[in-house]
């Protein structure tokens, strides 16, 4: 099948479901390690989408409003090691809270699409397994901050960590950590998508951007 074929099926099933079906998967985000293109990819998929008429708001953690960006300068910037992970965390959620609040609810309260670079996923990848925090404790707290909000798709942007460290475009905290910490990040990331399978889609992100755009429209249209 062509690219554009693939287009058009996708198109027609994602029209089906905005011409009157329930709104099955407009809260859409996107995870994965350092350098595995998910801005790119998110820029690509929301053109897709507007092609198609939606309305679509594109946005990011941590981060995306006012609040979440002067978190984000703080948590993201600095040098190795300049946090408590168990401040680093809830620095992530106290972002996330006001982020959902002032953009994401109000999004789909309107109907638009939204396309978030990293969510919830990244928390327990990289605060979970990559600092250790408690997964459990972790999931509790985090049913308190998203008080019934869970994304209706993930894409998982999977890439091997020596191929995305060298990818990536910095300069960020979290990119001079040690290669042991990307490996624990990225197992993460697999043992969520493995967990629920409903809602996440894995990706191979280490071919060319042209493909990996395709694969990951065919993974958002695909019920
Ligand atoms: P990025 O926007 O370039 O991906 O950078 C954001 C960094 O923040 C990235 O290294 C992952 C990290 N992060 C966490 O550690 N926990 C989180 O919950 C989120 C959203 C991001």
């Amino acid at each position: 099948m062509s690219s554009r074929e693939g287009d058009l099926a996708g198109g027609e099933r994602i029209a089906a479901r905005e011409g009157g079906l329930p709104p099955s998967c407009k809260f859409v985000t996107f995870e994965g390690g350092e350098g595995a293109g998910k801005s790119s990819l998110v820029v690509d998929v929301a053109g897709r989408l507007r092609g198609l008429g939606c309305e679509v708001v594109v946005t990011r953690e941590p981060g995306g409003c006012l609040m979440a960006e002067r978190i984000r300068e703080l948590v993201v910037g600095g040098g190795p090691g300049a946090f408590d992970p168990r401040a680093e965390w809830l620095l992530m959620l106290a972002a996330r809270i006001e982020h959902v609040r002032g953009v994401i609810r109000p999004a789909l309260a309107r109907g638009a699409w939204v396309l978030c670079d990293r969510f919830s996923g990244s928390t327990v990848a990289y605060q979970g397994y990559g600092r250790g925090l408690d997964l459990a404790f972790m999931a509790g707290v985090h049913r308190f901050v998203l008080d019934g909000l869970e994304p209706d798709r993930v894409i998982l942007l999977d890439i091997d960590p020596e191929v995305g460290l060298a990818r990536a475009l910095g300069p960020n905290r979290f990119e001079g950590e040690s290669l042991g910490f990307h490996r624990r990040v990225r197992d993460g990331f697999l043992a969520l998508a493995r967990e629920d399978s409903r809602r996440w889609r894995v990706v191979d992100a280490h071919a060319e951007q042209a493909v990996v755009a395709e694969a990951v429209w065919r993974a958002l249209v695909m019920v």
